[in-house]
């Protein structure tokens, strides 16, 4: 099993990645103050407009999706020069902590990508390190054009702190087509039924699941499914509320079938990352992945055909249920170029930035009013399920709870993944839930 074996443990991975992160921020937080061109006269040259935006989007699909917003944004304002600030690591596992250090230190960036929902707020709202941008908004007539929940959770005491760019789905099972047709299966709809073909898959020589968990929030991305599977909606959502106990058979059981679908990954899931353990699904190594739709956009940028070549299923057991994110991006108080952040925010916003991103990064626009034929068959239906399901957020992504609490769940199940002991992984997730419910 994973981190146990010693072979690829997180500690080994991650260290490196965390210095050589902290070293970048530390530095170019040490330089920011010099001017960067100086005039014969000897006064400050009025600098060129630059646009700094930080991300965590470098693989396939979410990469092309922010090129393609940059490439509007360079038609419009052509003399503005955009710097491409990402640090890759999924679920932005090492571009929080360089986003941290920077932030403390005040250097932002001009614009960065946060979770809409708690992740914005709390890290970063109540910190007082945002300028409400409602402006954005109001002056383009944009009030109505966004769900009204999810202007609430991008809200604070009446301000908008974000724009949120898309919305994805987090419980979702993709599988390979080809190895469904020849092994006679159909998509799974309930966990009893996944359970069994994994292992007439694996008694096969096929190992059923792809996981790339060498940043432990891919594991806590399927063990969030799992919950929503053995709970239902309403309780999830009370488990971020306080109305939903944490140490009940529920949880037990969620947390034991987690142990089980564990069985079924990939031995080098520890030292993979989120998309190359697509690419296994791809590649036919592995029947199937649970991983959020971004997955969509990687396949499609790699020349997987959604409905030929892969096919998707809600997780089973949560069929009706569509556990959301969103990826957004604010206005940091002191971005050194306030007017080219404005302006990207604003891009943001707009039909035309939303319909250029999404149908690659593989979300649906968070605009209600968006040009549904550029989106193709699996997102026309993602979109259909984000009308008509219960929605629920995402814990690992940001919606549901604060960014201690997400990472203290990580921590807890860094050492489940090892030790698969229930009890003490109960206890874990009680003590973290006592900390922070409100
Ligand atoms: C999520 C993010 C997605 C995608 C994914 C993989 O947290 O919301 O947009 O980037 O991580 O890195």
């Amino acid at each position: 099993m994973r981190r146990c074996t010693g072979t690829a443990s997180k500690p080994s991975v991650l260290i490196p990645r965390a210095f050589a992160a902290a070293l970048f921020a530390t530095l170019t937080t040490a330089f920011a103050f010099l001017p960067t061109s100086v005039h014969a006269s000897g006064r400050p040259e009025a600098r060129d407009p630059k646009l700094e935006i930080f991300s965590w989007w470098t693989a396939g699909g979410e990469a092309e999706g922010l090129a393609a917003m940059f490439d509007i944004y360079r038609t419009k304002y052509p003399t503005v020069q955009i710097i491409n600030a990402t640090v890759a690591g999924g679920a932005g596992s090492n571009a929080k902590a360089v986003l941290d250090t920077r932030m403390r230190g005040g250097n932002p960036p001009d614009s960065f990508q946060v979770h809409a929902g708690h992740e914005l707020i709390d890290s970063w709202v109540l910190e007082g390190k945002m300028e409400p941008i409602t402006f954005v908004f109001r002056d383009n007539g944009w009030l109505n054009a966004f769900p009204r929940d999810l202007i609430d959770i991008i809200s604070w005491k009446g301000e908008i702190y974000s724009v949120p760019v898309n919305i994805h789905r987090s419980n979702v099972l993709w599988y390979n087509k080809k190895i469904f047709t020849d092994n006679g299966l159909v998509p799974p709809t309930t966990f009893d039924q996944l359970v069994k073909f994994c292992d007439m898959l694996a008694g096969k020589g096929i190992t059923p699941l792809a996981l790339g968990d060498s940043g432990i929030w891919a594991s806590v991305h399927l063990l969030e499914s799992v919950l929503l599977a053995t709970m239902g909606p309403a309780r999830y959502k009370g488990l971020w509320t306080g109305s939903t106990p944490w140490d009940g058979g529920e949880l037990r059981t969620a947390l034991s079938r987690f142990a089980t679908l564990l069985r079924y990954a990939n031995t080098d899931h520890a030292t993979l990352s989120w998309d190359a353990a697509a690419q296994y699904v791809i590649d036919g190594k592995c029947a199937m992945t649970v991983m959020g739709d971004w997955v969509e956009g990687y396949f499609k940028a790699r020349g997987f055909t959604p409905n030929k070549e892969f096919g998707w299923v809600p997780f089973p057991g949560t069929k009706g249920t569509f556990m959301m994110l969103s990826d957004s991006f604010g206005l940091p108080r002191g971005a050194p170029d306030r007017d080219a952040a404005v302006k990207w925010l604003t891009m943001c916003a707009s039909r035309e930035g939303q319909d250029a991103f999404n149908p690659k990064k593989g979300s649906i626009p968070s605009r209600t009013d968006c040009n549904r034929a550029l989106y193709d068959v699996y997102l026309q239906s993602a979109m259909d399920s984000f009308r008509s399901d219960t929605i629920v957020p995402s814990l690992t992504h940001g919606a549901a709870a604060a960014e201690g609490w997400v990472n203290q769940v990580q921590d807890v199940i860094s050492l489940f993944a090892c030790d698969l002991d229930v009890e003490k992984a109960t206890a874990g997730l009680v003590a973290a839930a006592r900390k922070y419910v409100r």
